[in-house]
């Protein structure tokens, strides 16, 4: 067993059917064998299902080498890329890295900021405002080379970095991951012989975050690849050696939510944590299952919520509101620090009683009271439990949840490889911008 424990207990008594049950049991067995043989619908993008047994020590020293050579001149890394080309590092680097930076961990940690996530113009001019008087450089992320958002905000950077800097030395801040040969990214890096990444034509963007497109930002602000890749190899290995059911948590998870949405008409599933720091990946799981499930009219609505703060925004309408909803507990055993709660003679605020705990005590005992009032309330509960939040940990959820995706989009009859829901807004884009 890993880092890394999950828990259905508290949702099996929502599901009225022991007959269903034992049906659905046989039918995610069946989606595994066509996973883990590679039969099942979209098998030319199932790279991700190898990359932790597959990047080899060469490949994660040359990134660990590439991501030294950027820190070594760069108080900050801009990171440029969208969705699946962005979310995986930006879920694991904010995981892992202290909320504010002082000047003792500044000196450890590079500063990684993120362009190309959107279309502010506000948002751009005040990057470039700030970058001015910062030594930094560009990691520019696209598998197409195509997208809009990040190709403006590269271009916008790239002129800025070799106004800055000359082109030659501009060009040994700027490392392009892309395609091995498609997309106009592709041409530029070619043309300006930028160190290059390549992303595999087998996996897809939001399954890549193991690949360098997730690798050498997580290596730029100061963490172990490695262990991440670790902690995915040994979750690997627990769901390939567990063949039933019974014994492989990734099952167990895709088929109950399969069986709450399409028996118990439990259309959105909350990922919720307790830990702010986890924001990030719960952005992260919203894009994978949403873009994996959401199609021919299929799917669960993936929706993310950091608690307690929006149990006092969201609180009310999961305690009363449609019973349409589950929720999935990202739950953190142990904080990272200590800081001890005073004791106040006069007891003015009346918070003495708590002054014997830890506020990490509280914080689980307010994820337990809301666990057992939201059962209460009818809403289904899994719970993914971990000790601390490190590396190897977040290399074990994050194959787990990308392993029981692909099987959730197999229960749903769909292809959890593609996206082409995707193009429809781009097309209107394209069409009135006139390109
Ligand atoms: O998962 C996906 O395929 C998408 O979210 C893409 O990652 C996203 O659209 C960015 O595409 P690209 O890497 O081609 O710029």
């Amino acid at each position: 067993m890993g880092n890394m424990t999950f828990f259905y207990e508290d949702v099996l008594s929502f599901i009225q059917s022991e007959a269903l049950l034992n049906q659905g049991k046989v039918e995610v067995e069946k989606a595994y064998k066509e996973l883990v043989t590679k039969r099942g619908k979209g098998n030319d993008f199932l790279g991700w299902l190898d990359l932790p047994i597959n990047v080899t020590e060469n490949e994660i020293n040359k990134i660990k080498s590439v991501a030294k050579q950027l820190i070594e001149k760069s108080e900050v890394i801009v990171v440029v890329g969208i969705g699946g080309s962005y979310l995986g590092a930006r879920a694991v680097i904010e995981a892992l890295q202290p909320y504010f930076t002082t000047t003792d961990n500044r000196k450890k940690n590079t500063e990684i900021v993120y362009a190309g996530t959107h279309l502010s113009e506000d948002y751009l001019h005040d990057l470039l405002h700030w970058l001015n008087d910062k030594e930094y450089s560009i990691i520019i992320i696209s598998k197409s080379g195509t997208t809009t958002e990040p190709a403006l905000a590269f271009r916008l950077l790239k002129t800025h970095c070799e106004k800055k800097y000359g082109k030659n030395n501009a060009q040994r801040r700027i490392v392009a991951i892309t395609d091995k040969s498609r997309g106009v990214l592709k041409r530029i890096v070619n043309s300006e012989g930028y160190q290059t990444f390549v992303i595999p034509d087998d996996v897809g963007g939001r399954y890549s975050v193991l690949t360098p497109v997730g690798l050498l930002p997580i290596a730029a602000a100061g963490f172990d690849i490695a262990k991440l890749l670790l902690g995915a190899k040994k979750m690997r290995q627990q769901l390939y050696e567990a063949t039933t059911w019974q014994q492989n948590p990734a099952m167990q998870y895709a088929l109950l939510r399969y069986l709450l949405y399409t028996k118990e008409n439990r259309k959105i599933e909350l990922m919720v944590s307790y830990e702010p720091k986890l924001l990030y990946f719960i952005e992260w799981f919203k894009q994978l299952f949403g873009e994996s499930e959401g199609k021919e009219g299929k799917g669960i609505f993936p929706a993310g919520a950091i608690f307690s703060t929006d149990l006092h925004s969201l609180g009310q309408y999961i305690q009363e509101g449609e019973r349409i909803i589950f929720e999935t507990v990202l739950s953190v055993i142990n904080s990272q620090k200590r800081i001890p709660i005073p004791y106040l003679e006069n007891n003015e605020d009346e918070l003495n009683y708590l002054q014997s705990k830890s506020i990490q005590e509280i914080n689980l005992i307010a994820e337990k009271g809301t666990r057992l009032a939201h059962i209460e309330g009818e809403v289904p509960n899994f719970t993914i439990s971990i000790s601390k939040i490190d590396e190897e940990t977040l290399g074990e959820m994050i194959f787990f949840f990308e392993f029981s995706c692909a099987l959730g989009g197999y229960l749903l009859d769909v292809n959890p490889f593609d996206q082409p829901g995707v193009e429809a807004y781009k097309k209107n884009m394209f069409k009135l911008l006139g390109k």
